[in-house]
């Protein structure tokens, strides 16, 4: 039979995802959210584990029953191994692992990194695969990385953050000034309304392809603490200038970086992924770069940019054609390069 189903887990940081894949084609993509670390600002790891043992079975006989399919149709159970939180990633492998040795399939163990990007080979009306060789730019909450892909499984990291990923750059700056988390796309929604000139910060000083944001937050909380002891209502008046400010010089800070790849590689077929993708401000800016520069651009359907099941389960079936399995005595890895 031609035909493989995969079922698909991810479970590395807050999010309980399964999918049911069939070949490229993304038969179902069940995420659920964890709710419960808003209240704190960001992911609490303990928590993330625990709502991962709750989550992940009804997760995936949801998938399952979306997918229209039984168990014991599968062809395979492909998994995130890591990089991501142990506890969580503990779960999700745990599970995995079980399933597979219970219906007798093979075992996939996948890249969390790789699946971002190789995400864009789902096949979807709604998006295009880039061809070979393209730049891969994955923006999220826990990632910000330049990787030259060769081919499915020939890739490169050519840059990634020395401290904070852009979606802690967005997210922190937006509860520096008050907002709830996550607040990028809060950041995204004020800075359409605001000024990206009236409030310049400095861009970091990091050589090559890597980046760097942590002065950037530590500037930012300076600016708002001079302005609000002179005005305490100066961020309530002004936040869609300092959104549209501060969205600047993150974007400013992405496309530098994107610019230079470009003149190093030679390639200028750029495709981003994670969930900062979602950022109309990011979209503009590669929109003008096929313009202005001849890019060419490739963003994926949404829920293919934030973490998500299907991603790992077309990493999954692009592995299960070449044979690549793993056997039971595979262990999840918080660190983990592409
Ligand atoms: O990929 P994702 O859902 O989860 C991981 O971090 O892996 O990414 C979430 C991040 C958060 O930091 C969130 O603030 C940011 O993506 N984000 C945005 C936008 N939508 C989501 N940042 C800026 N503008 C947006 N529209
Ligand atoms: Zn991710």
């Amino acid at each position: 039979n031609p035909k493989k189903y995969i079922l698909a887990i991810e479970s590395s940081c807050d999010d309980t995802s399964a999918a049911v894949l069939c070949n490229t084609k993304v038969l179902s993509n069940v995420v659920a959210t964890q709710e419960i670390h808003k209240q704190y600002g960001g992911v609490v790891p303990e928590l993330a584990s625990r709502a991962h043992q709750q989550n992940i079975v009804p997760v995936v006989h949801q998938a399952l029953a979306k997918a229209n399919i039984d168990k014991n149709q599968l062809s395979a159970i492909a998994f995130t191994r890591g990089p991501g939180l142990m506890g969580s990633l503990l779960v999700g492998t745990s599970f995995a692992k079980s399933l597979a040795l219970g219906l007798h399939v093979p075992l996939i163990a996948v890249n969390h990194m790789e699946a971002h990007i190789l995400a864009h080979f789902i096949d979807d009306k709604d998006q295009s695969a880039p061809a070979f060789p393209f730049l891969a730019m994955t923006i999220s909450g826990g990632h910000t990385q330049i990787v030259k892909v060769t081919d499915h499984f020939k890739m490169e990291v050519l840059g990634e953050t020395l401290d904070d990923a852009v979606g802690e750059a967005f997210d922190k700056s937006a509860k520096l000034m008050g907002l709830p988390y996550p607040g990028g796309p809060l950041i995204d929604k004020y800075a359409k309304l605001g000024n990206p000139g009236a409030y310049p910060f400095p861009k970091p000083k990091v050589d090559g392809l890597d980046f760097s944001f942590s002065g950037l937050k530590t500037s930012i909380l300076y600016f708002l603490n001079r302005e609000t002891q002179k005005d305490p209502g100066f961020v309530s008046q002004n936040i869609n200038d300092i959104c549209a400010s501060v969205q600047f010089t993150i974007l400013e800070i992405l496309m530098d970086k994107l610019q230079l790849a470009v003149e190093q590689t030679g390639i200028k077929r750029i495709a981003i992924g994670g969930g900062v993708a979602a950022n109309s401000g990011i979209r503009q800016r590669l929109v003008d770069a096929e313009e202005k520069l001849g890019w060419q651009t490739f963003i994926p359907k949404f829920e293919y940019c934030t973490d998500n099941a299907a991603m790992i389960g077309i990493v999954g079936y692009l592995k299960y054609e070449k044979g690549e399995f793993t056997d039971q005595s595979i262990a999840a890895k918080a660190r983990y390069a592409i």
